[in-house]
Formats: structure tokens, C-alpha cells, sequence
């Protein structure tokens, strides 16, 4: 039933016919969207348009005025936040000041009552994988912008969830390091084979780090499709003035790389 007809990839997140209101005012009017597993999907488009309600309804921080959501081929529409399984990394980080990376990163096993042993382990796992080893018994007020976002990361990864919700992640960071990160960030999500529902306003971020990207305007998907598939063939003057309208070094150099990869491929070069 989750699954895609033609398709045979699982559907890890799916929203059915959301509507959002506040008040009386909707922001979210029938949206569809659906999130395969493993994933790296974003949600891109203008200010207000709507992306951080799209995570808050997963997440379960917002409840839905109407349709169905599920995670996982389970219907989690009138499920609590603390019991969905997912996992939110907000762009300011959300850090508690007072605990070490170590304490910040336990925070949550602890919450769940899992056993010491093995959020042990899991936390010196999460740790290397984000490349914080030494960082242990660090302030948040001790570690760089980058730092406390891998943190963040760690944090968010350690609780094993199938499915990680970012939320502008890296928007705080100068661009030397929002650069290093994107990288960091795309090669953690593919060796852990999580699923990534992404939010951001950046284009080129975007267009680089994405499997598919789902261009949003008032509330509504306009289109969605691989970064390649929006680049090069905008449905309507809005997707292809948001798209165009900007520089896009990284993605054009980036492109330009897999697609020289790809004809050496097929010359059966290295
Ligand atoms: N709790 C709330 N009560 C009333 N209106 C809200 C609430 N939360 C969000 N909104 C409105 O919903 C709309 C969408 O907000 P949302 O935060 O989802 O946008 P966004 O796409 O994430 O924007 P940005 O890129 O600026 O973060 C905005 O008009 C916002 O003012
Ligand atoms: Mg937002």
C-alpha cells in the first residue's frame, strides 16, 4: 500500500491530502508528498511559504486540520510528538548550554531510558562519526559554529530514528563551513542510509545535496523532481525564476563532475 505503483521503493514518510490552518488562515492546502526510504529530499522555496510547518506536522509539533500522515507505513496523525519516531535538527541548533557535547548528545537516550551501556556506545559511535573525538567535555560556549553543529547532528542520529528532519541546519554558518558541512552532511546521510527530509531557502544547497527536491510556493508543491529534472526543466515561470535567478557554483560544478564520472563510466575508464 506505501509503495509506489512501477516502484518498488518503501515510502518512509507520507503526507495525504494535509491541510494547516491557523486560525482561520490556511498555510498548507492538500499537500502530497512522499518520502522514500533513504532519501535525501528538500523542501525549497521562499520565506513563509510554508517548509517548517511541513516538518513541525511530521514531527508532530503541529497537529494537522486535516488529511493523514504517516512514518513508516504507520498512521501517526493523532500520535504526540515524544512518540513519533523522528528526530529534528533545528537551525539554531537547539543546544543546551549547560551540558557537554557528551551529556548534550546523551540527552535523549537518557529521556528514553536506554541502558548506559549501550548509549555508551552509541554516543563514542556518533562522536567519530562526526568527527568531535576530544570534544567529550566541551561547553557549547567552547566549540565553534561547526562544532555545535555537528553536535546537533550527533544528537539527532544517536536515537537510531530512520528518519532525520532538517530544518536550515547549516543557514548559521559562513560559507567555508556551510560548504564543508554540506559535503560532511551528504556522505553521513548516504553511509547511514537515513532518510533526510530537508528544509532550506538556498538554492544551491538545494540543487547539490538533494536526490529530489520539492519546489514549494503558499503552501503547495509545485513541482518535484531530481535537482537535474528542476534545473533543466522548470514547470512554470515561478520554479524557473526561483531556480535561475541566483548563482549556482556548487551545483554547476558538482554536475559537472557526476556527468564527467558518468562518461567515464561508460568509456570504462576508472
Ligand atoms: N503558530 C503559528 N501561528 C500563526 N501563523 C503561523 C504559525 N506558524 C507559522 N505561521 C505562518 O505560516 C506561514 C508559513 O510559515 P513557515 O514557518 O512554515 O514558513 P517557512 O517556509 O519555513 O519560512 P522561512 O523560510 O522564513 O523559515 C507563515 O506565514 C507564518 O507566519
Ligand atoms: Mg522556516
Amino acid at each position: 500500500m506505501m509503495e509506489e505503483s512501477g516502484e518498488s521503493r518503501k515510502v518512509l514518510v507520507r503526507l495525504e491530502n494535509v491541510d494547516k490552518a491557523f486560525g482561520k488562515k490556511y498555510i498548507i492546502r492538500n499537500l502530497n508528498l512522499d518520502v522514500y526510504d533513504g532519501e535525501f529530499l528538500t523542501l525549497l522555496g521562499p520565506s513563509g511559504c510554508g517548509k517548517t510547518t511541513v516538518l513541525r506536522l511530521v514531527s508532530g509539533l503541529e497537529d494537522a486540520t486535516a488529511g493523514t500522515i504517516y512514518l513508516d507505513g504507520k498512521d501517526v496523525t493523532d500520535v504526540p510528538a515524544s512518540k513519533r519516531e523522528v528526530n529534528t535538527i533545528f537551525q539554531n541548533f537547539a543546544l543546551f548550554p549547560h551540558l557537554t557535547t557528551w551529556e548534550n548528545i546523551n540527552f535523549g537516550l537518557k529521556m528514553k531510558k536506554i541502558p548506559k551501556k549501550e548509549a555508551e556506545k552509541r554516543i563514542r559511535s556518533a562522536i567519530s562519526l562526526v568527527k568531535l573525538n576530544g570534544f567529550e567535555d566541551r561547553l557549547p560556549s567552547q566549540l565553534s559554529g561547526g562544532q555545535q553543529q555537528r553536535v546537533a547532528i550527533a544528537r539527532g542520529i544517536v536515537m537510531n530514528h530512520k528518519v532525520l528532519l532538517l530544518d536550515e541546519s547549516l543557514a548559521s554558518l559562513d560559507l567555508k563551513l556551510k560548504r564543508e558541512m554540506q559535503f560532511e552532511l551528504k556522505k553521513l546521510q548516504e553511509k547511514l542510509k537515513m532518510t533526510f527530509l530537508y528544509v532550506t531557502h538556498d538554492q544551491d544547497e538545494a540543487l547539490t545535496m538533494s536526490d529530489r527536491i520539492a519546489i514549494m510556493k503558499a503552501g503547495k508543491i509545485v513541482q518535484i523532481g531530481t535537482p537535474d529534472e528542476i534545473y533543466d526543466h522548470p514547470k512554470n515561470d515561478f520554479v524557473k525564476s526561483f531556480i535561475s535567478d541566483i548563482e549556482l557554483i556548487n551545483y554547476k560544478k558538482t554536475r559537472k563532475e557526476r556527468e564527467a564520472g558518468k562518461n567515464n563510466e561508460k568509456e570504462g575508464k576508472a
